[in-house]
């Protein structure tokens, strides 16, 4: 399964009791090995999880802090993006020219490099220990 039917595949899972509006997401990690999610809602709304947060949260327990490539689905009329929350997350553990793949269920699909969804992104190289 390639990393898009793998974020097809997850989406499935999504509980998105209030919002309806299932995601899944695929990153791959440096060794090669591929990491899962799916957004995650609850009832105190603002406290739901993204689907690219749990395929983050995934690799990271896993033992790997590096990300090669994401890709994004869910049943919208265009491609959804990721968040602008979810853009830094992914912006911590990819470098700039990672390809996001966007994709909806019904087939559409865009790409984009992590630096032109996050231009200019925060990092570690402001802060005091780097
Ligand atoms: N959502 C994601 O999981 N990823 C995105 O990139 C955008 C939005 C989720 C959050 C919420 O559960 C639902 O989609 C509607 O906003």
């Amino acid at each position: 399964m390639d990393l898009l039917d793998q974020a097809r595949a997850v989406r499935d899972m999504a509980y998105a009791r209030y919002s309806g509006f299932k995601v899944g997401a695929a990153v791959r990690g440096a060794s090669g090995r591929v990491y899962v999610g799916c957004n995650v809602e609850n009832a105190s709304y603002p406290e739901g999880t993204c689907a690219e947060s749990g395929a983050i949260a995934a690799m990271v327990a896993a033992g790997e802090t590096a990300l090669t490539e994401v890709a994004i689905i869910a049943d919208s009329p265009t491609p959804i993006s990721p968040c602008g929350g979810c853009r830094q997350r992914l912006a911590e553990f990819g470098s700039g020219d990672v390809q996001v793949i966007m994709a909806t269920l019904d087939g559409q699909q865009a790409s984009a490099r992590l630096d032109a969804l996050l231009p200019g992104a925060f990092s570690s190289v402001s802060l005091p220990r780097g």
